[in-house]
């Protein structure tokens, strides 16, 4: 038994900010945005959104697609870093507005690698069989927590939300593996300090903006390319899977040229990556969903395919995640065609 997605949604606020409105914000450039980062605009949530109500709506979404009512779900799990609130978890708010009566709830806190970390939990708990009906959010509002006055950093993140509705089934599909890894050593590199118990919020922390995230993004960068190379590798190797037979990619969206690196180190041609950060910049746990329910859309995902996700980020966490799409039931006629 293991889980499969069966339905996908995702949800951005409609505000956008581009590049060339940040020009007028903070010392940058249309020009330097593009270049280091291939993000052109990203979506900025309304003052009265929090993340329980992109959720919400990205998880509406995925309901719309599929048979399976609110009620049946058993379990709700919303990964993020910009929750409603410290606590109670953004996930009792949802499983709340969606009235998700039977529903356990909580929130995974594995920062861009969030959604990953989720997906391998839900197929855990569905491959115990403790559950069979899970919903799994990623949802983010990065610009609550971004120093508008930090070039380095308010240039590259976004706000949205990304659903998927998991069940259990006996066939050979669906949510192949799970890979999660860390290394909390390299914390600094990525890390919001105030707030949290080491460092309550006070005046100080404030004066000091502790309430902000911190990047130190060249560093970053470079572990990402390396490490995500290397988990890529190790999950098709553990699936007896090569390069060649994966067909689509889903990649965290946090800078084009990670991605770009990332692909031609496993000789991945870019036309079996998928891409969206010039419309949403990095929205963290949020990333891989959106993309992903992007891709069903667009057609992307064919019957039988290896889809392989990955994603980098805070903690220092990384993830990735091997799908098999699930052969479409053929009608009656088709049966009679294929005949
Ligand atoms: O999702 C979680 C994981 N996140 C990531 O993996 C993100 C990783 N990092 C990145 O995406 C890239 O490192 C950045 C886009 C953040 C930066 O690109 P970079 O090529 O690594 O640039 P850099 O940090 O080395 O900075 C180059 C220059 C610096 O100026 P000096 O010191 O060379 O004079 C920066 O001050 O660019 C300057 N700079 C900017 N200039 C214009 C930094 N931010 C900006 C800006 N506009 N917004």
């Amino acid at each position: 038994m293991r889980a499969k997605i069966i339905a996908t949604g995702h949800y951005v606020p409609e505000r956008i900010l581009t590049n060339s409105d940040l020009e007028n914000m903070v010392d940058t450039s249309d020009e330097w945005i593009r270049e280091r980062s291939g993000i052109r605009e990203r979506r900025i949530a309304d003052e009265k959104e929090a993340a329980s109500d992109l959720a919400c709506e990205a998880a509406k979404n995925a309901f719309k697609k599929t048979d399976i009512k609110a009620k049946d779900i058993e379990l709700v799990i919303v990964a993020t870093i910009t929750g409603d609130m410290p606590f109670p978890a953004t996930a009792c708010h949802l499983q709340h507005k969606l009235g998700l009566k039977k529903a356990a709830a909580f929130d995974i806190n594995a920062a861009c690698s969030g959604f990953l970390y989720g997906l391998s939990v839900a197929d855990g708990f569905i491959r115990s069989g403790t559950y069979k009906r899970i919903l799994l959010v990623g949802a983010e509002l990065i610009s609550r927590i971004t120093d508008w006055e930090d070039r380095t950093t308010c240039v590259l993140f976004g706000d949205g939300a990304g659903a998927v509705i998991l069940e259990s089934t006996e066939e050979d599909r669906g949510i192949i593996s799970t890979h999660l890894r860390s290394d909390g050593s390299m914390w600094e590199l990525l890390h919001l300090p105030g707030g949290g118990s080491r460092y309550p919020t006070s005046k100080e922390t404030i004066k000091k903006k502790m309430h902000y995230l911190k990047m130190k993004g060249n560093e970053t960068f470079k572990v990402a390319v390396r490490t995500l190379e290397s988990l890529v590798r190790e999950t098709l190797e553990e699936n007896k899977l090569k390069v060649s037979q994966l067909s689509l990619l889903i990649p965290h969206q946090a800078n084009l040229r990670i991605i770009q690196a990332t692909a031609k180190r496993l000789g991945i041609p870019m036309d079996r990556v998928f891409m969206n950060i010039d419309r949403y910049g990095n929205t963290s746990a949020a990333s891989i969903p959106i993309a992903l329910d992007e891709a069903v859309r667009e057609g992307r995902i064919r019957d039988e395919d290896y889809i392989l996700l990955e994603a980098f980020g805070g903690g220092l966490t990384w993830a990735s995640a091997l799908i098999k799409k699930k052969k479409k039931k053929m009608t009656n006629d088709q049966i009679s065609i294929t005949k």
